[in-house]
């Protein structure tokens, strides 16, 4: 069945011939896929289900590494914690959940996933390269899918119109990196919490599969240009991070660095230099973002 999902979607809106008996076509259609049919020219998706379904975004796929495997949840706590229980599963497991009771942001802080607002999953990865990139790389390809006037706030977030569209929270746990995605779509100011009404925003996109699969083959890209080819991640990312040439404050614990934002090194840290001309190296992983 999912190469004949796969079809539909491949052919745009157009009519495609394909074998689908009667009993299939009325599963499709009891998933929410609207199909015309045609006694000549086959079949063609006028719509698609607005539910995350892990067949239908398999069929849209193919990539290397990211979605070989896929699962979703109606609801769980939170995605980075359901990968954690399947670290001996292959990489590239993609998690969603439709609602998290229990989403987390970076420092303990709680991520809003509410059902059918956003796209709410985490991603089963070993790197062979260091951690850092993976969250630079993420952020580039959330910013990609986002449009062009998605920006990056260094370290983790995706911003449109200086609001927070994304984020992302990168944890370890046996050897195995967790890359959980939170990308606000398809909400509006009333659906955030009251404290973030003024700084977050979502996409309007009316198609969440779509959207989801995008994200899921761009970042198949990056994660690959990751390990390969870093430069070029970093200068896109360089390109789109409006922290980058500020007078920046951070804290890690007790130690506070105030300095110029410069540049990503090879590893994906940042460097700072400060007014002394010393340069100093953090990770988004470790601090707490002060002043920008
Ligand atoms: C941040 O900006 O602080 C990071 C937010 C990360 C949210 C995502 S939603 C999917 C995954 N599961 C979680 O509990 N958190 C991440």
């Amino acid at each position: 069945m999912i190469a004949k999902i796969a079809a539909l979607h491949r052919s745009a809106g157009q009519f495609v011939r394909l074998d689908l008996p009667a009993v299939e076509l009325a599963e499709l259609q009891t998933l929410g896929y609207e199909i015309e049919t045609h006694p000549h020219f086959g079949y063609r998706l006028t719509n698609g289900p607005e539910r995350l379904m892990a067949d239908d975004l398999r069929a849209r796929l193919e990539t290397k590494v990211i979605g070989r495997e896929i699962l979703v949840f109606e609801e769980t706590t939170s995605t980075n914690d359901a990968i954690m229980r399947m670290t001996q599963a292959r990489e590239g497991l993609v998690v969603f959940a439709e609602s998290q009771t229990k989403g987390r942001g970076r420092h303990g802080r709680s991520w809003a996933s509410a059902r059918g607002k956003g796209l709410w999953f985490s991603v089963l990865l070993r790197p062979k390269f260091p951690l850092p990139r993976l969250t630079v790389a993420a952020s580039v390809a959330v910013a990609r899918v986002a449009g062009l006037d998605a920006k990056i706030k260094w370290p983790n977030d995706v911003t449109l119109d200086d609001r927070k569209l994304a984020g992302i929270l990168t944890e370890t746990r046996n050897d195995v990196a967790i890359l959980g995605i939170g990308l606000n779509v398809n909400c509006c100011d009333e659906d955030f919490p009251i404290e973030l009404r003024k700084v977050a925003t979502g996409l309007s996109c009316t198609d969440r599969p779509e959207m989801a699969a995008r994200l899921l083959i761009e970042l198949d890209v990056v994660y690959a240009q990751a390990a390969d080819d870093f430069l070029t991640i970093s200068a896109e990312w360089a390109r789109l991070c409006t922290t980058l040439g500020k007078q920046i404050v951070v804290r890690m614990g007790e130690h506070r660095i105030e300095g110029h934002a410069q540049a990503l090194d090879e590893d994906g840290a940042l460097l700072i230099r400060r007014d002394n001309g010393q340069i100093e190296r953090v990770l988004g992983a470790d601090l707490v973002v002060e002043r920008i």
